[in-house]
This record gives structure tokens, sequence and C-alpha cells, in this order.
């Protein structure tokens, strides 16, 4: 780790965003790390595999382990494998649960819920959580779910979701979370994936003044899912139904019997003369959850995290990361069908014993200042959220924040999703953070289960737009090509067969290039479901014997990381991740087009939009209509995130002589350049002449 010298309090400068931010006295005198070099000599410890250990033992194991870390990380010298604390045996319910009853927190609010409407709200203690858990768990195990069984969960945010995802990881079973935006077609294929027979949903919920019916989703999912039954799996068997919305909001327009309950119903039938199913203790490697993420090829794949290792990683990086104390109130507005939301809102908190604000609304609504409220309201201390919310709430001008709140208990401010730009780093530092907070710019991804590069608020001097150094036990890398003019980092699939010997680990601490990983930390997800193959294909074939992150980076002078995207073909709309295959597909799926090619764009808001180029089939004319359709084919087939923002028909793609599309030139005519000149080498196109049709129809 090169060093900063924190002693003069100076960093040296950056070329392009000079301020850098020392953390403020009053959060380091009682923080867990106080200093850079505390930070730092914590840092070198963790290189020893006995660092994590001691963490481990914190918890409670049943059995407690004596092997702390096997791994292989090269597919050269066999499988890709990685194994934390195998032989031990815990449960992950039981530490977010009984164990912080046992420490006496049983009357301690575990949730403040607040719902879409400000009057909604609530509260929930560790003690009420640990009944619901139990008594939802009864309501599986009568269900027939046992010990490695996947259940698939289909919520908005209500405080169910997260009983639901414990009461899974109490028996054993695996939760496949799936977000309550994506549609019906998505969920369906998650559900097939993962061969789920039990699915768990709500009526309904109110997303601002819009309802959304999400039962009505799981319907036609499961019509979906029983088209394409397979020998041994029957789709959905019970769908648990919760009562969000009743009656009045929403007349469900399909029960049916047998195969649906409502929540409350199946709780009423839980026999009480009969006890609860035990804690499942579980072996450190065993699934506890699996999530679907989007890759650059093919169909969503389920990473699939498991119980030791994810559990230490959950609840080390939240402690330190949000600097989280006893009395805190902590604020976290991811959704749980993000990775955000089962490690920063359900399993890091819980693990710390946390008080956390669970919210089921969006941020403008009934209006533009409703999170700034609730931070008073509640006394939040730290507030986690992504730039996409920041920059829209920008927008509305800082009044918004200041005439309607003080916020003078906050303390940290987190960023995560996405690089934050400059301008909105500084904003939620100087408006929401009165200038007298730290932020954190949390980089990490669904495969690593935790954070992995961030400043700690106490103890590391944080520069806008840099997520910083290194968490505890992470070793980033930077891999540069040989013969490096350093055009583009992405990659483009016209590149040919990338060779590995063309790479190598950059050791001066300068650096510019592929973000990868060089050991195993506990967080990381251990395969994809069903398809270790392609898991080692994804992570470990890019650079034989690191884990490849699929970003690029630019480390400078003092260490700092500074990501700089996606090198593939993922888009991050909003913080989400969405694979241009996916969108793609959904396009050429409409009766009218022939060949779809889905790139990024900048968009203000959402980070990146999605700009999509379309040929149609002989005799169809691309016109306003088509464009709607073709948006409408898109939100179907995938939800409402992956809508494009640009259709651009055109009546050829670039593509080279071997018939493969040329990205690289249509990523930069959706950045906005428009001259032949500004576009690269175009000499390798079978038709040149593609490229002045495009700037044409722009
Ligand atoms: C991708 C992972 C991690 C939870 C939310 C997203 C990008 C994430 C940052 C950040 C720059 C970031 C990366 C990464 N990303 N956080 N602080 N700075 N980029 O999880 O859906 O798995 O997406 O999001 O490109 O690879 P995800």
């Amino acid at each position: 780790m090169p060093e900063v010298d924190v002693q003069s309090q100076e960093i040296h400068h950056q070329d392009q965003h000079s301020e850098v931010f020392n953390p403020p006295a009053h959060i380091s005198e009682r923080a867990w790390v106080k200093s850079y070099n505390e930070y730092k000599n914590n840092y070198d410890a963790s290189m020893d595999e006995q660092f994590y250990a001691g963490i481990a033992r914190e918890f409670h194991w049943e059995k407690p382990f004596t092997q702390i870390l096997d791994y292989n990380f090269s597919r050269k010298k066999g499988r890709v494998f990685v194994e934390w604390f195998k032989d031990g045996t815990t449960n992950v319910a039981y530490n977010c649960l009984d164990r912080n009853l046992n420490a006496n927190r049983g009357d301690k609010i575990a949730f403040f819920y607040e719902g879409n409407e400000p009057t909604e709200t609530n509260s929930i203690t560790y003690k009420q959580l640990h009944e619901q858990v139990v008594d939802f768990s009864s309501v599986l195990r009568n269900m027939g779910v046992r010990r490695g069984h996947c259940v698939a969960i289909y919520m908005p945010m209500v405080v169910e979701i997260v009983v639901a995802m414990l009461a899974c990881a109490r028996i054993g079973a695996i939760h496949s979370v799936v977000f309550g935006g994506f549609s019906a077609e998505s969920l369906a294929n998650r559900i097939l994936d993962s061969q789920a027979r039990v699915l768990i949903t709500t009526d309904g919920v109110f997303r601002g003044p819009k309802p959304v019916e999400l039962k009505k989703c799981c319907d036609d999912a499961c019509r979906i899912v029983n088209q394409q039954l397979t020998a041994g799996y029957n789709g959905i068997e019970k769908m648990v139904v919760y009562q969000r919305l009743g009656a009045e909001h929403l007349k469900l327009k399909e029960w049916v019997d047998g195969r649906d309950i409502w929540w409350h119903d199946a709780i009423k039938q839980i026999d009480r003369t009969i006890a609860p199913p035990a804690v499942e203790w579980m072996n450190a490697e065993d699934p506890l959850f699996m999530l679907y993420t989007s890759g650059s090829t093919g169909k969503p794949k389920g990473l699939v995290h498991t119980t030791g290792g994810y559990m230490v990683t959950a609840a080390t990086t939240f402690k330190y990361v949000f600097d989280y104390h006893d009395q805190d109130i902590y604020f976290c507005t991811a959704d749980c069908g993000w990775i955000t939301g089962h490690t920063y809102l359900c399993y890091g908190p819980l693990l710390n014993g946390a008080t956390s604000v669970l919210f089921e609304g969006i941020p403008t609504y009934p209006d533009e200042s409703r999170c700034w409220r609730m931070i008073d309201r509640y006394n939040v201390t730290q507030f986690y959220t992504a730039p996409t919310a920041i920059r829209a709430l920008m927008r509305f001008g800082d009044d918004k924040v200041t005439q309607t709140s003080t916020r003078n208990t906050l303390r940290i401010l987190g960023s995560v999703g996405e690089p934050i730009n400059p301008e909105a780093w500084m904003w939620y530092h100087r408006v929401v953070g009165n200038s007298n907070c730290a932020i954190v710019d949390t980089y990490w991804q669904t495969e690593t289960g935790g954070i992995m590069i961030t400043s700690q608020p106490g103890a590391v001097p944080t520069k806008p737009g840099s997520a910083s150094v290194p968490f505890y036990g992470v070793v980033p890398a930077v891999m540069r090509k040989k013969s490096d003019q350093s055009e583009d980092l992405v990659l483009d699939n016209t590149d040919e067969q990338f060779k590995q010997d063309e790479f190598y680990e950059e050791s001066q601490v300068e650096a510019e290039g592929y973000l990868v990983i060089k050991r195993p930390w506990p967080g990381l997800a251990r395969t994809i479901y069903g398809d270790h193959g392609r898991y080692e294909e994804t992570y470990f074939s890019m650079f034989d014997g690191y884990y490849a992150t699929g970003d690029g980076c630019r480390r400078d002078k003092d260490g700092y990381y500074w990501l700089t995207g996606r090198i593939d073909d993922v888009l991050n709309v909003s913080g989400h991740r969405i694979g241009t295959a996916e969108v793609e597909s959904a396009l050429v799926g409409h009766k009218s087009i022939a060949e779809a090619a889905v790139v990024p764009m900048p968009h203000e808001i959402k980070g990146q939009g999605i700009y999509a180029y379309v040929t149609t089939k002989e005799g169809i004319v691309g016109d306003e209509a088509l464009r709607a359709q073709l948006k409408s084919t898109v939100r179907v087939a995938l939800g409402p995130i992956a809508t494009p923002d640009v259709i651009h028909f055109t009546p050829s793609l670039p593509k080279t002589r071997s018939g493969k599309i040329m990205r690289r030139i249509l990523r930069k005519i959706a950045e906005g350049l428009d001259s032949v000149s500004q576009l690269g080498d175009v000499s390798t196109l079978a038709d040149p002449s593609v490229v002045d049709m495009l700037l044409k129809n722009k």
C-alpha cells in the first residue's frame, strides 16, 4: 500500500479534482478507526488470514472452524474455488437475531419502517423480528421447504421481505430475491433457473402515486414457468401473498386454490402444539442466497453467496465503513432486490445489532424533501444512497433540503452503484452533510458480497470522485496491456482474441488499466448457480490467477482508485446493471425488427442511458409509433429500468468483414461524437458508408 502523508494533513493534489477532504475531527474521535495509520496497520494485518478468522470468532459457530482459507484462482492449476472457515458450522439468521437477543438487544429497534405514505410508520424490535422469523420459518417448513431448497421472493420494501429472507436462512433454504420492478418474464426466467417451488410476494404496492400489481406479475410469471416445466420440476407449488394493500385498492384477478395463500392465513395455520423448526446449522460453504445479475452475454446469472464468508464480510464492512456504533440510526435507501439491500439493509446491520430505517417509498413522493425529513424524524446518523438519487434530488435545488430539515444528526454519507461525479459529491457533502460529514464512496459488486474499495470515515482522507483505498483483505491490482497506446479500455467484441500474455500487472503506484483482485476475501460469490464453468469463464479467464471485476480504473500516486466504468457490454443505468445482450434480445423479439445493437449513452441523472440502434425488416418503416412499441416491448420483457432512452433506426449496422458489429463506433455516436474523424479507425468495416448513414439518421 502506498503511503498517504496524513501526518502533515496533505495529499498530492489530483490534476482534475484538486480538493482533498480530511476526516472531520468529531468523526475521527469516536470512530473505530481514527487515523490513516491505524487503517494502514489494520490493512497490513488483514493480509494474514488470521485477521478475518479473529473477526469470524466473534460470531456464534455451532461447530468452530479450524481451517481458515483454501483457494485456487488459477484455471491453469485446476478448478477455481474459494473456501473460508470450511469445517465450521453456523447460521447467519441466528447470528442476526438470537445472538442479539442473547446480548440484551431484544428490545432494541431493528427497523423503523416507513411506507409509501409518510403517515404509515411502524417499528419492530429484535425480539419481535425474531418471533416473526421463527413463525415464518414454520410456514416454510409446512410447505415442505428444506435445507438447500430455493425460495423465490418478489416483494416491495416491507419488513416482511426481511422476515422472509431470514426465515429461509434460519432453516437453510436458499433465498432468491427478485427485484419487484422486474417483469413477469424476468421473474419467470429466474424461477426456472433456480427451480424454486415456493414464491413469496404481496398483493401489490404503491410506488409514489402509482399502484403496482405484484401478485398479478407473479401469476403471469407462473404461467410462463408452467409452459417450460422439466422432469422433476413442477413450477411454483405455493405462493404466499402478504397483504399490503387489501381489497379496496387492488382486486386480485386470480387466486389459485391450493397454490395461493395469504401470509396472515399461513401464520394462523401454524400448529402451536408443535415446536417450530430448529435452527439449521449450515456448513460455512453452504449457500445462503443467490442473486441474479446481468453479464455481458446471455441470461442473468445467479451468483451464489455462501454462509460463513459472506457473514463475515457483511458484518465487518458495515461496522467499519459506516462506523456503526450502538446508538446510531442507519438509513439505506436500497431495495432488497439488489445486493446492496442484502448486505447493507438486511445482513450487515442485523449482524451488528443495528437500528435501521426501512423505507418502502421513493425519494420524490409526496415531495422531493422526503429523505431529508426522514433523516430528521429518525435522527439518522448514516445515510447510504446512490449517485443517481443524489443527482436527481440535487436538481430540485438546495432549499428542498435546507428548508425542510437540519440533518444535524448525520455523520456519514455513503454512495454506491456507479462512479459519483465530483459535482454531485460536493453537493452531497456541502448541502446534505452541512459540510460536516464524512463521505464514503463505496465500490463493490453483486459478486463481491460487500464493499471492496472505500474510505473509512474517521481515517482516510477523501477525494471527490475516487472510491479511495481497498478495504481489509482486498488486494486490487491494475492490469495493463504491454503495447498500450492508451486508446479505449472498453473491450470490443471485434477485438481479436483477448490475449492474456499481452497483459502485465502494473507495479508502479500510478497506473491505468483493468481492475482485478489478487486474492480472495471472505464475501466473494463462490459460483454461478448451476454453471460453475460460466463462473470460471466470466471472472477468472481474462487474467489467470486474478478475479476480473469488469471495471476499468486509474490508480493515482497516493494509491487511490478512480473507477472509470465497465469495460464489457454491461450498462449501469441508475446504478443498476443491465446487459446489452438482454435488451438486444428483447428488441429483436419484436416482429418488425431485424437486428439490434445496444450501447450506453451519457445521461445526466441516470449516469448511463440506453441507446439502441435497430434495423427494421424489409418494408417496415421506423416511425414514432414503432419507437413507442419497441420501448414497451423492452419494458414488458425486462421491466421499466431497461427501457431504452433512444431508439435509432438505421438501414444497417457497422460490421467487420467477418460480420461482427463494431460497437466502438456505435458507442461514440451515442456519446455525441458526430464526425467520421472522431470515430477512430473505421477501416476494418465491411462497408464504411454505414457510418455516414448512421450520422445522418441521428
Ligand atoms: C458495478 C457493480 C455494489 C452494489 C451496487 C451495484 C459499478 C458500483 C461503484 C462505485 C464506481 C461503481 C461498477 C461495478 N459500481 N459501485 N462506488 N464507483 N463504480 O452492484 O449491480 O453488481 O454493479 O457497479 O461498475 O462493477 P452491481
